[in-house]
């Protein structure tokens, strides 16, 4: 059973691999966050976790975004998302999409990338299909600088959400 205090009692390698996914493909974020031990609670490791994020370089920042797959994008398609993201975009309903809007977010998918060298995020299981639709069409006008802060904004949001149900599940 993990509790918070099981959590703050762990060795760096087993925090690493009980808290890896919450960052997509990006188990740095919890390995150097490890040191900042103990958590008073859910809040401040998630804190600690986003300071982690926030503190590294750029270079390790875009990587991290690039870690994530396009909403409704080719990975999806061939069912080949982690289980957390396979779960996201179902409850967004990019699982059930017509040929038409399938067509839409390739199409906005593509011109996201185009754009700014890297997939447009945001945090699924916050905004159905249409909330996420109106919002790649939103933000393609933006700068890159807004869209990247934007991204890590929105990545907090689903590693918040990771940690709740890591929680929930083993509390
Ligand atoms: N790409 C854009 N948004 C999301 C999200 O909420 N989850 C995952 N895994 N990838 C994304």
């Amino acid at each position: 059973m993990l509790t918070l205090d099981s959590l703050n009692a762990l060795d760096r390698a087993a925090f690493t691999a009980a808290l890896g996914h919450l960052f997509e493909h990006s188990p740095w974020v919890a390995d150097e966050t490890w040191p900042r031990r103990p958590f008073r609670d859910a809040a401040h490791l998630h804190a600690e976790l986003c300071a982690t994020m926030r503190s590294a370089a750029p270079a390790r920042q875009l990587a991290l975004i690039r870690a994530h797959p396009d909403l409704a994008g080719r990975l999806a398609q061939h069912n080949a998302l982690t289980a957390e993201s396979t779960r996201e975009q179902a409850s967004a309903g990019l699982n059930r999409l017509t040929d038409a809007e399938l067509a839409e977010f390739q199409r906005l998918n593509t011109a996201y990338l185009a754009r700014f060298g890297f997939p447009f995020i945001i945090c699924a299981r916050l905004n159905a299909k249409s909330a996420i639709l109106a919002a790649m069409t939103a933000r393609l006008p933006q700068t890159p600088a807004y869209e990247f802060t934007s991204a890590l904004g929105e990545i907090e949001k689903i590693a918040h959400l990771r940690l709740n149900d890591l929680l929930e599940k083993t509390l």
